[in-house]
């Protein structure tokens, strides 16, 4: 029998597929024990020379609170005077300059559908503002991660820094958790990292967020396709 994503047997492979980017959280705690479980798995992640570029920053309580009420208060100044957007600047490009097809024409697909599920449509910019600042809520998951590098590393770790995000959110599922990935951090690094009292020498990379899912929340039945691999792949027999 040929192997399929909907017949695998393997455990690992649920874990990698059971896997999506869920945008909203339950209040539901998530103890130490598992955090530091998930951390610990993920540092088997490989990283070239086993440099583990990667440093960690666990914010929970107030210090999490803090956090999102600094960033959601800059988001809405930011929208009020665009001017200030100078302030806000990501240190690295996510995503390209200039963007090019077929990239660009995923990027929309993904962003019109998430919104389109909600409702939101396309001129509707104070719903959009709104849904975009539940990433600094962290869409009200109890943990949010922090994830910075030492400004003086190579762009290799950032390829090592995939391994390791991957490795989390993929041990996440083996303890009920779910995850976002999310760069929409990024733009605020000028607030993320002294509040979370990192040194001159870090960048930040991304941040998290992590908890149990809302399985009841709309935007979390958000499904994205994949390129097929023969789309993507060349057999060089
Ligand atoms: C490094 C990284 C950063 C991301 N940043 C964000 C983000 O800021 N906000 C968000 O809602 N999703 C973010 N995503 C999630 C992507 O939109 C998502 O992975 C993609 O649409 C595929 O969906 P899936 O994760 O559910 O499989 C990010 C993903 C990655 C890998």
């Amino acid at each position: 029998m040929q192997h399929t994503l909907e017949n695998t047997q393997s455990p690992v492979d649920a874990a990698i597929c059971s896997r999506r980017s869920m945008r909203a959280f339950t209040a539901q705690a998530v103890a130490r024990a598992d955090l530091e479980h998930i951390l610990e798995v993920a540092s088997r992640a490989p990283s070239g020379t086993n440099c583990q570029p990667w440093k960690v920053y666990v914010l929970q309580g107030a210090t999490r609170d803090a956090l999102v009420h600094r960033v959601c208060a800059a988001h809405d100044a930011l929208r009020a005077d665009p001017s200030l957007a100078e302030q806000y600047k990501e240190e690295y490009d996510y995503y390209p300059q200039k963007w090019v097809s077929p990239y660009i024409d995923r990027r929309r697909e993904n962003g019109w559908g998430l919104y389109g599920l909600l409702g939101i449509g396309k001129g509707d910019r104070d719903q959009m503002h709104l849904q975009h600042q539940r990433n600094f809520r962290f869409f009200d998951a109890p943990v949010g991660l922090m994830f910075t590098v030492d400004r003086a590393m190579g762009r290799g770790s950032l390829v090592d820094y995939g391994c390791f995000l991957q490795s989390i959110m993929v041990a996440a599922r083996g303890m009920g958790l779910h995850t976002c990935p999310q760069a929409a951090w990024n733009g605020f690094s000028s607030i993320v990292l002294p509040l979370i009292a990192a040194g001159p020498d870090e960048m930040l990379v991304c941040g998290m967020s992590l908890g149990y899912a809302d399985e009841s929340a709309l935007v979390n039945t958000f499904d994205t396709p994949r390129v097929p691999v023969k789309d993507f792949t060349h057999w060089l027999d």
